[in-house]
């Protein structure tokens, strides 16, 4: 892809990144993910933000520099609003081929400049309110949103232009569909985009929710008139609308989630699957959706998603060696890493002789603010009886999430 102006002397300048690595090591990204980088030019030149070698961004990253005209020893500042190597990996390197830019970050991010690039010379520190001028009427401030996703996050802010370069808040996964702007998606594009961010922001942000609020009050006050972030559409039509997004998406986990159930099974003979159809149809009568997946046959990325998103949440695995199944020990785990808090929750699950799973569910899920409704487990394949508890704990969780209000609905934009 090539650079993309967003106004005079400000273009994108990052890379499309479609690959089979996964994210962080973890995450799949299948539609493509964007590692967005961008120059900004006064009487000086800043990059703000870089991409790591993936699939060739790095090179895209230079062509674009050479096709504004930007030979990378002209570069005076590198402002690195987040170290995580996602955003940086190319700082090193680009480093030898600008000797004389300054990199700017806050002090913290300068410790880990240090750390994976062995940079300690020209790094400039600064913290929330001090400014860059560029000349030409171009000057940044910046804004410390720790957490946001590592502690040493800031964002910069172009004053003329009223651009909030935001990092990872507001990012989505996901590559552009013909453009890169918000006003230039036809509607058709508005599920695919919906359907990227959340699960970027599951999958990476959801456990810094408090500080993604914190952040938007802070930046409160800036007149901001786009928003540029480091991955997925920058927000030029509707600015407003992804901060609205975030907002119900930090506040899925406290105590606003959508009224929708999300049902995650594993089983390995089949036991449990015939409890699984009794729940669903006791969700189903309500009216409620239903989301339902299968581990370790679908990615945890995904119904990561999914439980994030629903008020409801069922878990359905047998017993493996006196313990839960596997590969839901494993999902289990990652809710409790992401905060997925606040569910109207449920258990079932096959055991042979001693039972173990509910034990690891019941310690799992201690700390997770779930209110759950009583686990059902039985012996082998479910009798008549327990297969009624099943459609009544569905149809019991159901109602429950009916009528929870979310915090900020689509049509508040
Ligand atoms: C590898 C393996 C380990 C198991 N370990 C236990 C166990 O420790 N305690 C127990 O009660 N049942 C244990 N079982 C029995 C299963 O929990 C039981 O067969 C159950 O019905 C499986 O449910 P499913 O058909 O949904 O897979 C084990 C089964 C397998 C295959
Ligand atoms: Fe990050
Ligand atoms: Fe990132």
């Amino acid at each position: 892809m090539t650079s993309i102006k967003l106004t005079d002397n400000i273009y994108w300048i990052g890379a499309e990144v479609h690959s089979e690595d996964l994210f962080e090591g973890i995450w799949p990204t299948p539609k493509g993910v964007t590692l967005n980088a961008y120059v900004v030019k006064g009487d000086k030149t800043a990059v703000i933000e870089l991409v790591r070698e993936w699939g060739g961004a790095s090179l895209t990253l230079l062509q674009n520099l050479k096709e504004l005209g930007i030979a990378p020893k002209d570069i005076n500042y590198i402002i690195l609003n987040h170290l995580e190597p996602d955003h940086t990996g190319f700082t090193y390197t680009l480093r030898k081929l600008a000797p004389n830019a300054e990199i700017v970050c806050t002090e913290k991010g300068a410790a880990l400049v240090n750390g994976f690039y062995g940079i300690n010379d020209k790094v400039r520190n600064v913290k929330s309110g001090d400014t860059l001028n560029l000349g030409q009427g171009k000057e940044l401030v910046f804004a410390e949103i720790p957490n946001v996703h590592w502690p040493e996050t800031m964002v910069s802010f172009e004053k003329s232009t009223g651009i909030l370069f935001s990092s990872d808040a507001f990012g989505s996964f996901g590559s552009f569909r013909g453009s890169i702007f918000d006003d230039e998606q036809p509607t058709a594009n508005q599920p695919y985009w919906e359907a990227e961010m959340l699960r970027y922001y599951a999958n990476i942000v959801a456990t810094f929710s408090p500080s993604v609020l914190k952040a938007i009050d802070a930046l409160g006050g800036l007149d901001v008139k786009m928003i540029a972030p480091s991955h997925g559409l920058i927000w030029r039509g509707a600015p407003k609308a992804v901060v609205n997004k975030y907002i119900r998406y930090a506040n899925y986990n406290k105590d606003f989630a959508e009224p929708e159930v999300c049902v995650v099974w594993g089983s390995m003979y089949g036991n449990t699957e015939v409890m699984l159809s009794a729940v669903v149809k006791g969700i189903a009568q309500t009216g409620v959706p239903v989301k339902v997946h299968r581990v370790p046959n679908e990615n945890v990325s995904f119904i990561l998603a999914d439980a994030y998103k629903s008020a409801g949440l069922v878990i359905g695995c047998p017993t493996y060696e006196y313990a839960m199944f596997p590969p839901m020990k494993y999902l289990m785990d990652i809710l409790v890493k992401k905060h997925i808090w606040y569910k109207k929750a449920g258990y079932f699950g096959s055991f042979g002789w001693s039972g173990g799973a509910l034990k690891d569910f019941n310690e799992l899920s201690k700390n997770m603010h779930w209110d759950i409704l009583d686990p059902i487990t039985f012996k082998g394949y479910p009798t008549a009886e327990d297969l009624a508890k099943g459609e009544q704990m569905g149809n019991a969780i159901a109602q429950q999430v009916k009528d929870i209000p979310s915090k900020i609905k689509d049509e508040d934009y």
